[in-house]
Protein backbone atom coordinates (compact mmCIF):
# COMPACT_ATOMS: atom_id res chain seq x y z
CA UNK A 1 0.00 0.00 0.00
CA UNK A 2 0.89 3.38 -0.85
CA UNK A 3 1.66 6.09 1.69
CA UNK A 4 -0.34 8.93 0.62
CA UNK A 5 1.35 12.07 0.32
CA UNK A 6 -0.25 15.58 1.06
CA UNK A 7 1.88 18.59 0.83
CA UNK A 8 1.99 21.38 -1.01
CA UNK A 9 2.15 21.32 -4.38
CA UNK A 10 2.83 23.49 -7.46
CA UNK A 11 1.71 23.99 -11.22
CA UNK A 12 4.58 25.15 -13.71
CA UNK A 13 4.60 25.10 -17.46
CA UNK A 14 6.78 21.72 -18.43
CA UNK A 15 9.59 22.03 -20.09
CA UNK A 16 11.52 19.33 -22.02
CA UNK A 17 13.45 18.97 -18.60
CA UNK A 18 10.31 17.35 -16.85
CA UNK A 19 9.76 14.45 -19.91
CA UNK A 20 11.68 11.70 -17.71
CA UNK A 21 9.63 12.08 -14.83
CA UNK A 22 6.30 12.27 -16.53
CA UNK A 23 7.07 9.03 -18.92
CA UNK A 24 8.09 7.06 -15.81
CA UNK A 25 4.66 8.48 -14.38
CA UNK A 26 2.76 7.61 -17.40
CA UNK A 27 4.43 4.15 -17.92
CA UNK A 28 3.02 3.52 -14.17
CA UNK A 29 -0.79 3.98 -15.29
CA UNK A 30 -1.27 3.75 -18.98
CA UNK A 31 -0.83 1.26 -21.71
CA UNK A 32 1.15 1.79 -24.16
CA UNK A 33 2.92 4.37 -22.18
CA UNK A 34 4.46 7.49 -23.60
CA UNK A 35 8.60 7.53 -23.62
CA UNK A 36 10.61 10.10 -22.85
CA UNK A 37 11.27 11.61 -26.31
CA UNK A 38 7.42 11.76 -27.11
CA UNK A 39 7.08 14.28 -24.10
CA UNK A 40 10.18 16.31 -25.03
CA UNK A 41 8.76 16.87 -28.27
CA UNK A 42 5.46 18.06 -26.82
CA UNK A 43 7.17 19.90 -24.52
CA UNK A 44 9.06 21.49 -26.95
CA UNK A 45 5.99 22.32 -29.69
CA UNK A 46 4.42 25.14 -30.05
CA UNK A 47 1.13 24.10 -30.66
CA UNK A 48 1.12 22.07 -27.49
CA UNK A 49 0.78 23.26 -23.47
CA UNK A 50 2.13 20.86 -20.79
CA UNK A 51 2.17 21.43 -16.92
CA UNK A 52 3.75 19.45 -14.24
CA UNK A 53 2.38 19.17 -10.37
CA UNK A 54 5.38 19.25 -8.36
CA UNK A 55 5.44 18.49 -4.77
CA UNK A 56 7.62 20.84 -2.60
CA UNK A 57 8.65 18.28 -0.21
CA UNK A 58 9.56 15.91 -1.13
CA UNK A 59 10.37 17.26 -4.54
CA UNK A 60 8.79 15.52 -7.29
CA UNK A 61 6.71 15.40 -10.22
CA UNK A 62 3.14 14.01 -8.81
CA UNK A 63 1.03 14.76 -11.84
CA UNK A 64 1.24 16.23 -15.69
CA UNK A 65 -1.22 17.24 -18.09
CA UNK A 66 -0.92 17.43 -21.72
CA UNK A 67 -3.08 19.67 -24.40
CA UNK A 68 -2.66 20.77 -27.59
CA UNK A 69 -4.12 23.69 -29.59
CA UNK A 70 -5.60 23.95 -33.23
CA UNK A 71 -7.21 26.92 -34.25
CA UNK A 72 -9.83 27.78 -31.87
CA UNK A 73 -10.25 24.17 -29.91
CA UNK A 74 -8.48 22.88 -27.52
CA UNK A 75 -7.60 18.68 -26.60
CA UNK A 76 -6.22 17.66 -23.93
CA UNK A 77 -3.86 14.63 -24.57
CA UNK A 78 -2.95 13.06 -21.50
CA UNK A 79 -3.51 13.71 -17.74
CA UNK A 80 -2.23 11.96 -14.66
CA UNK A 81 -2.30 12.06 -11.05
CA UNK A 82 0.41 9.79 -9.02
CA UNK A 83 -1.96 7.45 -6.79
CA UNK A 84 -0.80 8.17 -3.79
CA UNK A 85 -1.32 12.43 -4.78
CA UNK A 86 -5.56 11.55 -5.64
CA UNK A 87 -8.21 13.21 -4.08
CA UNK A 88 -6.58 16.18 -3.24
CA UNK A 89 -7.76 18.11 -6.07
CA UNK A 90 -4.14 17.87 -8.10
CA UNK A 91 -6.16 17.21 -11.83
CA UNK A 92 -8.86 19.34 -10.45
CA UNK A 93 -6.17 22.27 -10.85
CA UNK A 94 -4.67 21.01 -14.06
CA UNK A 95 -7.42 21.44 -15.73
CA UNK A 96 -8.42 24.25 -15.04
CA UNK A 97 -4.75 25.71 -15.56
CA UNK A 98 -5.16 24.06 -18.99
CA UNK A 99 -8.43 25.66 -19.87
CA UNK A 100 -7.13 28.97 -18.43
CA UNK A 101 -4.13 29.29 -20.94
CA UNK A 102 -6.47 27.91 -23.92
CA UNK A 103 -8.42 30.52 -23.58
CA UNK A 104 -6.14 33.11 -23.32
CA UNK A 105 -4.61 31.66 -26.26
CA UNK A 106 -7.87 31.94 -28.57
CA UNK A 107 -9.41 28.48 -27.56
CA UNK A 108 -13.41 28.48 -27.30
CA UNK A 109 -13.77 25.05 -26.52
CA UNK A 110 -11.49 22.23 -25.03
CA UNK A 111 -12.42 18.43 -25.68
CA UNK A 112 -11.15 15.19 -24.17
CA UNK A 113 -11.58 11.48 -24.45
CA UNK A 114 -11.66 8.54 -21.98
CA UNK A 115 -12.37 5.13 -21.80
CA UNK A 116 -16.28 4.45 -20.84
CA UNK A 117 -14.88 2.07 -17.66
CA UNK A 118 -12.82 4.66 -16.35
CA UNK A 119 -15.19 5.57 -13.43
CA UNK A 120 -12.80 7.65 -11.54
CA UNK A 121 -11.95 10.42 -14.59
CA UNK A 122 -15.75 10.27 -15.47
CA UNK A 123 -16.85 11.82 -12.11
CA UNK A 124 -14.05 14.52 -12.55
CA UNK A 125 -15.16 15.87 -15.98
CA UNK A 126 -18.78 15.66 -14.74
CA UNK A 127 -17.57 17.71 -11.66
CA UNK A 128 -15.81 20.07 -13.57
CA UNK A 129 -19.22 20.60 -15.82
CA UNK A 130 -17.49 18.86 -19.50
CA UNK A 131 -20.64 17.93 -21.65
CA UNK A 132 -20.89 14.56 -22.90
CA UNK A 133 -20.28 14.60 -26.34
CA UNK A 134 -20.64 11.07 -28.19
CA UNK A 135 -19.07 7.55 -27.30
CA UNK A 136 -16.63 5.69 -29.99
CA UNK A 137 -17.23 2.02 -29.26
CA UNK A 138 -14.20 0.17 -29.13
CA UNK A 139 -11.75 2.87 -29.57
CA UNK A 140 -9.25 2.11 -27.10
CA UNK A 141 -7.16 -1.27 -28.58
CA UNK A 142 -5.36 -2.87 -25.25
CA UNK A 143 -3.24 -5.70 -25.69
CA UNK A 144 -4.15 -7.63 -22.55
CA UNK A 145 -7.86 -6.65 -22.44
CA UNK A 146 -10.89 -6.25 -24.76
CA UNK A 147 -11.33 -2.37 -26.54
CA UNK A 148 -12.96 -0.21 -24.51
CA UNK A 149 -14.99 2.60 -25.66
CA UNK A 150 -14.28 5.81 -25.41
CA UNK A 151 -16.54 8.91 -24.14
CA UNK A 152 -16.03 12.02 -25.50
CA UNK A 153 -16.35 15.41 -23.40
CA UNK A 154 -16.18 19.30 -24.05
CA UNK A 155 -15.77 22.27 -21.94
CA UNK A 156 -16.95 25.91 -23.21
CA UNK A 157 -14.22 27.97 -22.68
C1 LIG B 1 -8.48 10.64 -12.88
C2 LIG B 1 -7.36 11.31 -12.07
C3 LIG B 1 -6.54 12.18 -13.03
C4 LIG B 1 -7.98 12.18 -10.97
O1 LIG B 1 -6.93 12.88 -10.29
P1 LIG B 1 -7.15 13.56 -8.82
O2 LIG B 1 -6.07 14.53 -8.62
O3 LIG B 1 -7.30 12.48 -7.83
O4 LIG B 1 -8.56 14.30 -9.02
P2 LIG B 1 -9.17 15.44 -8.09
O5 LIG B 1 -8.63 15.32 -6.71
O6 LIG B 1 -9.02 16.74 -8.77
O7 LIG B 1 -10.70 15.00 -8.08
C5 LIG B 1 -11.76 15.93 -8.35
C6 LIG B 1 -13.07 15.17 -8.33
O8 LIG B 1 -13.10 14.13 -9.31
C7 LIG B 1 -13.87 13.03 -8.80
N1 LIG B 1 -12.98 11.87 -8.60
C8 LIG B 1 -11.64 11.83 -8.69
N2 LIG B 1 -11.19 10.58 -8.45
C9 LIG B 1 -12.28 9.83 -8.18
C10 LIG B 1 -12.47 8.46 -7.84
N3 LIG B 1 -11.42 7.60 -7.73
N4 LIG B 1 -13.72 8.01 -7.64
C11 LIG B 1 -14.78 8.85 -7.75
N5 LIG B 1 -14.67 10.17 -8.04
C12 LIG B 1 -13.44 10.64 -8.27
C13 LIG B 1 -14.43 13.48 -7.48
O9 LIG B 1 -15.67 14.14 -7.73
C14 LIG B 1 -13.37 14.48 -7.02
O10 LIG B 1 -13.87 15.41 -6.08
P3 LIG B 1 -13.83 15.03 -4.51
O11 LIG B 1 -12.46 14.48 -4.19
O12 LIG B 1 -14.12 16.35 -3.84
O13 LIG B 1 -14.91 14.01 -4.31
C15 LIG B 1 -6.45 10.24 -11.41
O14 LIG B 1 -7.26 9.32 -10.72
C16 LIG B 1 -5.55 9.50 -12.37
O15 LIG B 1 -4.45 9.94 -12.68
N6 LIG B 1 -6.02 8.33 -12.85
C17 LIG B 1 -5.19 7.50 -13.78
C18 LIG B 1 -4.96 8.19 -15.09
C19 LIG B 1 -6.27 8.63 -15.73
O16 LIG B 1 -7.29 7.93 -15.69
N7 LIG B 1 -6.22 9.79 -16.39
C20 LIG B 1 -7.35 10.35 -17.10
C21 LIG B 1 -7.42 9.71 -18.43
S1 LIG B 1 -8.63 10.54 -19.45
Amino acid sequence: MLAALTCAVSLRVATPADAEACSTLHAELFEPAWDRASFASFFSHPAARGLVARSIAPAQTVGFIVGQMAADEAEVLTLAVSREARRQGIATRLIEALAETARVAGARVLYLEVAAENTAALALYRKLRFAERGRRPGYYVRANAPPADAVTFALAL
